[in-house]
């Protein structure tokens, strides 16, 4: 398989993976104007970009994947809850669907929290093992921290939700686990994040603070520490709406 990932604007994460001997590979979290890099790369690795993927309706920067979807012909997928607020037609994901990207495999796992249409995308190289490798977190999970919970509204439920979530789903991977984030330090899309861009689920289970508390202590910590609302915020998620 190959992987790369790229620092894009705003201290966002983006990533390109796929399989090379299968000609196949899939974006994920590309940012506006970064279309060219993703089509570049595509070119280095003689691969077709089959989807392009959002983690989440993003309220933090402009969304590239529904511009890099229609030039590289490339389904653009988002989490089937944004089936009734998004204005174009995408591919629906839903939770424990499997992408066949040649012999890597992307299995969608629905984690809402930061928002209701999080999801976490668990990657396999089966040339390796039909064990995962490593899980790109989107907002959910980030090195030594977690999403805000409050850029939907409702941000005592979302908190509940984040928590579980992160308990229920990604602390069950194995520890060798190694996550990718959507986002390095100097995001609005959470606080106390490490300028590091990975780590692995077991390190994180064990040093990141928001792992070890309970339930409550969790959602007041969360909703304790929200940072200042991303500029731009309103106009951003209504371009990535196709408002
Ligand atoms: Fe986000």
């Amino acid at each position: 398989m190959f992987f790369r990932q790229l620092l894009a604007k705003d201290a966002t994460l983006s990533y390109f993976l796929g399989c090379g001997s299968c000609h196949v590979g899939v974006a994920v979290d590309p940012v506006l104007g970064d279309e060219d890099w993703f089509i570049e790369q595509a070119a280095k690795q003689d691969v077709k970009i089959t989807h392009v993927i959002d983690t989440h309706v993003h309220a933090d920067h402009y969304s590239g994947g529904r511009a890099l979807a229609e030039r590289t012909g490339a389904a653009y997928c988002l989490h089937e809850a944004n089936a009734k607020r998004v204005k174009f037609g995408f591919a629906p994901l839903v939770d424990g669907q499997r992408i066949d990207v040649g012999n890597v495999f992307v299995d969608v796992v629905h984690t809402p929290g930061h928002t209701p249409d999080s999801l976490c995308l668990v990657v396999t190289d089966k040339r390796r093992t039909e064990a995962p490798w490593f899980v790109l977190t989107g907002d959910t999970l980030f090195v030594g921290s977690v999403g805000r919970p409050d850029l939907a509204g409702q941000e005592q439920a979302m908190a509940g939700e984040l928590y579980d979530t992160l308990q229920g789903k990604l602390m069950t991977l194995p520890a060798e686990v190694e996550l990718y984030p959507g986002h390095t330090s100097g995001s609005a899309c959470g606080a106390g994040l490490s300028g590091k861009p990975m780590s692995t689920i077991g390190f994180e289970k064990r040093w990141n603070p928001m792992l070890s508390m309970t339930r409550d202590a969790f959602v007041a910590a969360l909703t304790a520490g929200i940072p200042p609302r991303p500029a731009e915020m309103d106009r951003m998620v209504a371009f990535n709406l196709g408002n």
